[in-house]
């Protein structure tokens, strides 16, 4: 299993109590399952798809006001009601079952089992390059302590950690005191003389405020035992902006070259980099340097596994104000570029639907479009406020901020011979329970190009199958299953639609199926129950008349 999957949040990193998107969501769905509806019927009234609307009700996407209201209005109650519900009662999700179950006890057994499910992830991690970097708030607002604990975690399960800080908030209170002004030019700093005495100054104070914490091994801390030593040098060497819109930046500069090869020796010694967002050229000058630079040519450098930036938000949003939990670097450019129009376009702008980005999200976005274009496998952009969200994005199935990646990490795709291992780990337990046929490896092997995979970061976690019946232009869709811990998530509705226009394409234009026990979820997707008259002949005579399965029949 990849590290990031779909939810299977840690006992002590999910609190369902005091999330508030979490209580919203129950508050909807408990309203929603009060007046019998189901997900896709109030899924197509506020005109979204089931999964987006199962994501709300789960509280893994914010909701935004628009939303709120549309689905308020289908329920008929307004928003305070819903507020009002989440604060008096104590919804009881489906999904959360387990996650209730552990966060009300924590006895051994539950601890053993949580324990072991972050076997996977430890094995995925070792050996691998992560950069992590976070500006100079996360060391003035007191949360480098807790970060260095989960630093110290990663460390021990042997990833290979590279840190890289920033400065800002310590050059500008420095820059203060000694009542200097700098200017900005389109957020480029212009580093004088003066200045960059104060840029060494704060990055030299902070980078030893770093190396403290992680140098703590106090024995009854998350640090006891720890054997951190910190690497730090001239590894990044830079060059001046130079002229940027007719004014000279002069020390402010950009990354020219990453000494991989030198902190590949570190992190091969066990050591952790820090890194400044400071840079040498071989002219002997020191420039001042923006710390997303750093990490991004860093990454790309090292060909790093992830990289991981702290910021202010949760994650990134979508116009909609909806966080979301993975986004491709292809979406995210139509992001900025939708946010691009509408600063640049007068009359967009003056438009109250103007979306809103925060000023983390173009700084990091940008950064973490040209990090993964350029190799670098995954990029996370997570909140610092939250504590242990690194832990949380990477130990848990969905993670808690965005992550971006070169290409997208569900997709659906006929499937192949190398996929029945993992087609039958996810069948078996289902046929022993009777809700699917059984059907053993080697007709599973011969059938295997009907077959349709969901994937879900290169693990297969869905299945479905078509059988075509050319004659009568039919086609049976069968064998359909999501692995359990994606349930919800309106993937199910995905592969089906998948399906039927697979089968569509290939000129069907009837599609059935038999079940015994998902018949609503098909009535709600547009079958209609039939007799068993009305399946193709060859299916009638196939048909077991013990299982009893129940006829459902759709025109494409
Ligand atoms: C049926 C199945 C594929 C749905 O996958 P999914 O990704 O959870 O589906 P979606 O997110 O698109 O839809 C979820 C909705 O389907 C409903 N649903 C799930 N199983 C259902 C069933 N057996 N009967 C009716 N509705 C069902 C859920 O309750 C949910 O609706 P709600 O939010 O209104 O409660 C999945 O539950 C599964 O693999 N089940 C076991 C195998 C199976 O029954 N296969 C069909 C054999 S014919």
């Amino acid at each position: 299993m990849h590290p990031k999957s779909p939810h299977n949040q840690a006992p002590e990193l999910a609190n369902l109590d005091t999330n508030p998107a979490i209580k919203l969501g129950l508050a909807i769905r408990h309203q929603r399952k009060q007046q019998n509806k189901t997900l896709t019927q109030l899924a197509d009234q506020i005109g979204t798809d089931a999964g987006n609307l199962s994501r709300i009700e789960r509280g893994n996407q914010t909701i935004s006001p628009a939303t709120l209201n549309k689905i308020c209005l289908a329920l008929g109650c307004s928003p305070a009601q819903l507020y009002a519900q989440q604060e008096g009662e104590n919804f009881a999700h489906p999904a959360n079952f387990a996650q209730n179950a552990k966060l009300a006890s924590h006895s051994a057994p539950q601890f053993v089992s949580w324990f072991r499910s972050v076997a996977p992830y430890i094995h995925a991690f070792g050996g691998r390059t992560f950069v992590i970097a976070f500006g100079g708030e996360v060391v003035t607002d007191g949360q480098f302590t807790a970060l260095s604990h989960d630093l110290n975690l990663l460390a021990s399960l042997e990833v290979r950690l590279i840190l890289v800080h920033g400065a800002r908030p310590q050059i500008e209170s420095k820059l203060k005191q000694a009542n200097l002004k700098t200017k900005l030019v389109d957020g480029l700093r212009v580093t004088d003389d003066a200045a960059m005495e104060i840029v060494k100054e704060a990055n030299g104070a902070i980078r030893v405020d770093i190396e403290s914490q992680l140098s703590m091994g106090l024995v009854d801390s998350p640090m006891a035992g720890s054997d951190i030593r910190v690497a730090s040098g001239n590894f990044v060497t830079a060059k001046p902006v130079g002229v940027y819109q007719g004014v000279d930046l002069q020390h402010t500069g950009e990354v020219r070259k990453i000494d991989s090869v030198g902190i590949q020796k570190r992190l091969d010694d066990g050591e952790v980099v820090l890194l400044s967002p400071l840079g040498y050229s071989p002219t002997g000058e020191i420039f001042n340097l923006a710390v997303e630079d750093v990490a991004v040519s860093t990454a790309i450098a090292l060909d790093a596994d992830k990289l991981i930036f702290l910021m202010d938000k949760e994650g990134v949003h979508n116009i909609r104000g909806e966080l979301l939990r993975e986004m491709t670097t292809q979406k995210a450019k139509n992001l900025l570029q939708h946010v691009h129009q509408y600063q640049h376009d007068e009359q967009l702008a003056a438009q109250d639907a103007a979306p809103y980005i925060s000023e983390d999200e173009l700084y990091y976005l940008p950064a973490a479009i040209r990090a993964c274009e350029n190799g670098v496998a995954r990029t996370h952009l997570i909140c610092r406020h939250t504590d242990g969200a690194i832990l949380q994005e990477l130990f848990t199935l969905e993670g808690i901020g965005t992550m971006v990646t070169e290409t997208p990490l569900e997709l659906m795709r006929q499937a192949n011979i190398d996929d029945v291992g993992s087609l039958l780990k996810l069948i078996e337990p289902l046929e022993a329970e009777g809700i699917l046929v059984r059907r053993g490896r080697e007709r599973l092997e011969m059938e295997i190009n009907q077959f349709y995979v969901m994937e879900h970061d290169g693990r297969v976690i869905g299945c479905a199958a078509l059988y075509p019946f050319a004659s009568e232009k039919m086609v049976e869709f069968a064998c359909l299953a999501i692995h359990p811990s994606y349930r919800g998530g309106g993937r199910g509705d995905r592969l089906f639609h998948f399906c039927e226009d697979q089968a569509k394409h290939m000129g069907f234009n009837t599609m059935f199926c038999l079940t015994t026990r998902t018949e609503h979820w098909f009535l709600e997707r547009g079958f209609k129950q039939r007799d068993v008259e009305s399946l193709p002949a060859e299916k009638q005579k196939l048909y077991n008349l013990q299982r009893r399965s129940k006829v459902f029949v759709k025109a494409l």
